[in-house]
Formats: C-alpha cells, sequence, structure tokens
C-alpha cells in the first residue's frame, strides 16, 4: 500500500498554503485524511532550522550554506514525516520540496544544478511528488500579497527572502516554468491569480483524473 505525494509550489505569497489548506478540507469532506506538512519545518530539527533560515536577524547565510540547511530540514523530513505517511497509504500534502530547492538556490541563487541535483537527491532519498501544482503568477502580484500577509500578521521575522529584490524572484518565477516544461506529466500548472475557490476546484478536478483510486 502507497498513498500519494503531492507537491505545491511556487514564489512567495503564490496562494500554497491558501490552496494547500483548501484542498486538505475539500479531500476531508470526501472522507479523506490527509497529511499537511510543509518545508523547512516539517520536524522538529525543521522548525528549528525554519527560524535560522527566515531570520531577518541572521547573518547573511551564503547560498551553499543555505542549500545544505535545506538538505538538512528534507532529509529528516523525508524520512521522519513523508515516507511514513505514504507507507500507511496516507496522502501527503506538502508545501514546497526539491523543485524549491532547485527554482531558489539553482535558478535564484546559481549554485550549478548538478550540485542541487546530487545533494537534494539524498536529501529526498531520491524520491519524486507523484504530482506538483505550481502556482504561476507575476513577481509583483505574489510579493504585494506576501507583504500585504505579513504586514496583517505583523511577521517581520519571516519576512528576510521577501525583501530580497524582484529580479531573484522572476529567475526562482522563470525556473519554475522550466521544471515545469521539462516534466510536463508530473506537473499542473495553476494560474494563481484565478479565485481560491476555483484553484481548489481545479486541482481537486486533476486529482480525481490522475488518482481515480483514491478519490
Ligand atoms: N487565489 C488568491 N487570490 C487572491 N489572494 C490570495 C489567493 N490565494 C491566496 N491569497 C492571499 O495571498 C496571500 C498569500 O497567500 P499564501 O500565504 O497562501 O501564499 P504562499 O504561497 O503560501 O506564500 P509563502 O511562500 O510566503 O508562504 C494571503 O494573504 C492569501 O490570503
Ligand atoms: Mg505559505
Amino acid at each position: 500500500m502507497r498513498g500519494i505525494f503531492i507537491t505545491f509550489e511556487g514564489i512567495e505569497g503564490s496562494g500554497k498554503s491558501t490552496l494547500l489548506y483548501n484542498v486538505a478540507a475539500a479531500m476531508r469532506r470526501s472522507g479523506l485524511d490527509p497529511l499537511m506538512t510543509r518545508e523547512p519545518g516539517g520536524t522538529s530539527l525543521g522548525v528549528a532550522l525554519r527560524k535560522v533560515l527566515l531570520d531577518p536577524d541572521m547573518e547573511k547565510i551564503g547560498p551553499i550554506a543555505e542549500l545544505m540547511l535545506f538538505a538538512a530540514d528534507r532529509a529528516q523530513h523525508v524520512s521522519e514525516v513523508i515516507q511514513p505517511a505514504l507507507e500507511t497509504g496516507q496522502i501527503v500534502l506538502c508545501d514546497r520540496f526539491s523543485d524549491a530547492t532547485v527554482a531558489y538556490q539553482g535558478y535564484g541563487r546559481g549554485i550549478p544544478l548538478d550540485v542541487i541535483t546530487s545533494v537534494d537527491e539524498q536529501a529526498r532519498s531520491f524520491m519524486v511528488p507523484d504530482m506538483t501544482v505550481l502556482l504561476d503568477l507575476p513577481v509583483e502580484t505574489g510579493l504585494g500579497r506576501a507583504r500585504t500577509r505579513n504586514d496583517e500578521l505583523l511577521n517581520a521575522a519571516e519576512s528576510r527572502i521577501d525583501e530580497e529584490e524582484a529580479a531573484f524572484h522572476q529567475r526562482v518565477r522563470d525556473g519554475y516554468l522550466t521544471l515545469a516544461s521539462d516534466e510536463p506529466h508530473r506537473f499542473l500548472i495553476l494560474d494563481a491569480r484565478e479565485k481560491q475557490e476555483r484553484l481548489s476546484e481545479l486541482a481537486m478536478e486533476e486529482f480525481r483524473m490522475r488518482f481515480p483510486d483514491a478519490f
């Protein structure tokens, strides 16, 4: 028995957490029991690493150090949370995974993609998501939404990446789109400017089509 591993990707403010929450609610209404998790932060090690990675007062973390911190988080998350859940047949909904590492550390920061891949393959134990939902939207729209949300939450502690320049986020967006065009069978690209309810419907329709036995 193996569950289904679905990841949610996109730039900041694209609506990953919102969509994940909404599809989890829709699944529960159909009697399913999905596991919601996120990176960084799905384990107690991950929570500690998340604080370090997103802390605006932290000294500038270099690209390789950052890659290794994300990899440490992922290795623990895969072995402690994701694999055990899939082995019991659960649906796992994960907010960011390996594509985020390739998009941010690779396309965004410029670490060679073969370096990323060799570190990341170990971190994820060669696991690949069954499906990845990419929420795509213009960088200004996403960052604008993320800023509004952060102001509302007074959550300055998580704003380090949000403050980086638009050019970086543009490379990340383009990187995600390249990944999606390299693996069209795995990705579902959604226009993140659609309404929340519509995005949830579109994602659920696709899940039902791709995994008819589970839904
Ligand atoms: N489809 C949508 N249309 C308009 N606003 C949205 C939509 N989805 C989410 N939002 C709003 O945009 C903001 C960012 O959404 P959310 O936190 O889900 O994004 P995220 O991709 O998880 O961001 P981050 O990468 O920073 O965690 C929130 O205030 C949310 O309410
Ligand atoms: Mg989020």
